[in-house]
C-alpha cells in the first residue's frame, strides 16, 4: 500500500510569528505601565515664529522670494558673510599646534573674557581698576541673558519684577519666565512717530516699583531699531537712580549698529561711570559673524564700595556654580576666534573694517529703501526707515500687508511688521519697494 505525504506545513508570515511572540510576552509579563507623558498631558507647543518663517521661506519655489525675517547678516548676494578677519584668525588656529579639545574652565577662556570685559566698559573703566567686575564666557548672548536671569531670581533678596520693553526681542519673555522672574513691560515704541516713546518709557520707570530690574538694550533695539539718544539716556539713568532699579542690558549688535564700538557701548559705560550696579549680557553672534559658535558673556558689575571687590568675587563664585550645573564649561572654538582678534591691535583694527563693511551696507539699504518709496510716492511717511539703526527696522506695516506681501509677492518678514534690513541687496531693492508700494496702496 503506497504511504500518503504528510500534509504541507501551514503557511505563516513573519509579522504573524512577532505578533503572536509580543502577545505571549505581554500575557507573561503583564501589560507595559500606562503613558505619563500622553499627547492630552503635554500639548503641542506652538513653532516658534522666526524658525517658521526661515522654514516656510525655504519651501516656497519662486524665484523672486526676499527673505527680511533673519537676523543674520547676509551680503549684497543674499549669502552669509565669513568676515575676512575671523577666516584669518581661524586659519591661525587650525595651524597652531599648541592647540587641543580639552575643556575650557568654568568661566571659559581668561583671553576671552578679560577682552569682552574691555570691550563693553572699556579698557580704563573704573569697575576693571576696581576690580568689581566679573566675567563668564557664556552660550552666545541667549546664554549670557539666561545666566544673569537665573543669577538675579535665586540671589536677588526681594527677587523684584523684571520689566521689559514692549515690543522687545521675544525671546526675554521666555528665559526671565523659565528662571522664575516675575515680568511687567515699560512702553517703548510709538505707533505714531515710529520712534521712542520716551514720556511713556519714563512715565513706567518712574511707576515701577523701588528697586526693580530694567532690561535695557544697550544699542540697535530688536525688534524696533530705535535706540534712546545720549541725552534721553541720561534722564532714563537719572529715573532709575531716583527709583534704585537694577539695569540688565542686553547687547548683541555692538559695532553693528553705527559701525563704532565704542559708540554703541556708550549707555553702558554711562551707566558704569554714574555707579549703577548692574549685569550686561553680551553677544558676539552678530558683530563677529559667529552665529553659530555661540560665543558670549556674561558680566556682572558692583557699585562701588569698601565691599565691592569682595561682594564681586562672591558673585563670581556663584555664578561658577550655576554655569557648572547648566553647561558645566562652555565651547571653546568661537571664543579662540574672537580672542585672537580682540586681543591683537592689526586684527582689531581689521574687524573695525569688517564692522564698517556691514554696518555701512545696511545704511545704504536704508537710504535706498526711503529714496524709492518717498520717489513713488507710497502712502504714509518713510523718514523711520533712515532714522531706525542697527538691523532691523520696524517697518509700521500691518499683520494683514505682511500677509499680502508674503502670499502675493514672496516677501517673508515678521507678523509685527519687523525687516532685516540685511536681507536687502542691490537685486532685491527695486522689487521691495514696488511690493511695499503696492501693497500699502492696495489696503489704504
Ligand atoms: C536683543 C537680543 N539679545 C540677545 C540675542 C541673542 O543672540 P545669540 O544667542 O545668538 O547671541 C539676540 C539675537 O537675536 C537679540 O536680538
Amino acid at each position: 500500500m503506497a504511504q500518503q505525504n504528510p500534509p504541507p506545513p501551514p503557511p505563516f508570515s513573519l509579522s504573524s510569528v512577532r505578533d503572536r511572540l509580543s502577545s505571549l510576552s505581554t500575557h507573561i509579563m503583564g501589560a507595559s505601565n500606562p503613558s505619563v507623558f500622553t499627547a492630552a498631558t503635554v500639548a503641542a507647543a506652538p513653532e516658534d515664529p522666526l524658525f517658521g518663517l526661515m522654514k516656510a521661506y525655504r519651501e516656497d519655489p519662486s524665484d523672486k522670494k526676499v527673505d527680511l525675517g533673519i537676523g543674520a547678516y547676509r551680503d549684497n548676494n543674499a549669502k552669509p558673510w565669513i568676515l575676512p578677519v575671523v577666516k584669518k584668525a581661524d586659519d591661525a588656529i587650525h595651524k597652531d599646534p599648541s592647540l587641543n579639545h580639552e575643556y575650557l574652565s568654568i568661566g571659559g577662556l581668561p583671553d576671552f573674557t578679560s577682552a569682552a570685559q574691555k570691550l563693553i566698559v572699556g579698557a580704563t573703566s573704573p569697575a576693571i581698576q576696581e576690580k568689581r567686575i566679573c566675567s563668564l564666557q557664556t552660550i552666545s548672548g541667549t546664554g549670557a541673558v539666561h545666566l544673569g536671569g537665573l543669577f538675579l531670581s535665586k540671589f536677588h533678596p526681594q527677587k523684584p519684577t523684571i520689566y521689559l520693553s514692549n515690543p522687545t526681542w521675544a525671546n526675554h519673555n521666555q528665559i526671565f519666565t523659565n528662571v522664575g522672574l516675575s515680568l511687567a513691560n515699560y512702553p517703548y515704541f510709538s505707533k505714531e512717530t515710529k520712534g521712542l516713546d520716551f514720556d511713556g518709557m519714563l512715565q513706567a520707570l518712574r511707576t515701577a516699583p523701588n528697586g526693580s530690574i530694567i532690561l535695557l538694550h544697550a544699542c540697535a533695539h530688536n525688534p524696533t531699531g530705535v535706540d534712546p539718544s545720549q541725552d534721553q539716556w541720561r534722564e532714563i539713568a537719572a529715573v532709575m537712580r531716583e527709583r534704585q532699579h537694577f539695569p540688565f542690558f542686553d547687547t548683541a549688535y555692538q559695532g553693528f549698529a553705527s559701525g563704532d564700538l565704542v559708540r554703541d557701548s556708550w549707555a553702558i559705560r554711562y551707566f558704569v561711570e554714574q555707579g549703577f550696579e548692574l549685569c550686561v549680557a553680551q553677544s558676539f553672534a552678530k558683530n563677529f559673524g559667529l552665529y553659530g559658535e555661540r560665543t558670549g558673556a556674561f558680566h556682572f558689575i558692583s557699585a562701588p564700595g569698601a565691599d565691592a571687590s569682595t561682594a564681586n568675587s562672591h558673585i563670581a563664585s556663584q555664578l561658577a556654580i550655576l554655569q557648572r550645573s547648566e553647561i558645566s564649561n562652555p565651547p571653546a572654538y568661537g571664543a579662540r576666534i574672537a580672542s585672537r582678534v580682540l586681543n591683537d591691535p592689526t586684527l582689531f583694527a581689521e574687524w573695525e573694517d569688517d564692522l564698517r563693511t556691514m554696518s555701512g551696507r545696511i545704511q545704504e539699504m536704508r537710504t535706498g529703501l526711503r529714496e524709492r518709496l518717498e520717489a513713488k510716492g507710497t502712502p504714509g511717511s518713510w523718514d523711520h526707515i533712515t532714522s531706525q539703526i542697527g538691523m532691523f527696522s520696524f517697518t509700521g506695516l500691518s499683520e494683514t500687508q505682511v500677509k499680502i506681501l508674503r502670499d502675493k509677492w514672496h516677501v517673508y518678514m515678521t507678523k509685527n511688521g519687523r525687516i532685516s534690513m540685511a536681507g536687502l541687496n542691490t537685486n532685491n531693492l527695486d522689487y521691495f519697494a514696488e511690493a511695499v508700494d503696492s501693497v500699502v496702496r492696495e489696503t489704504a
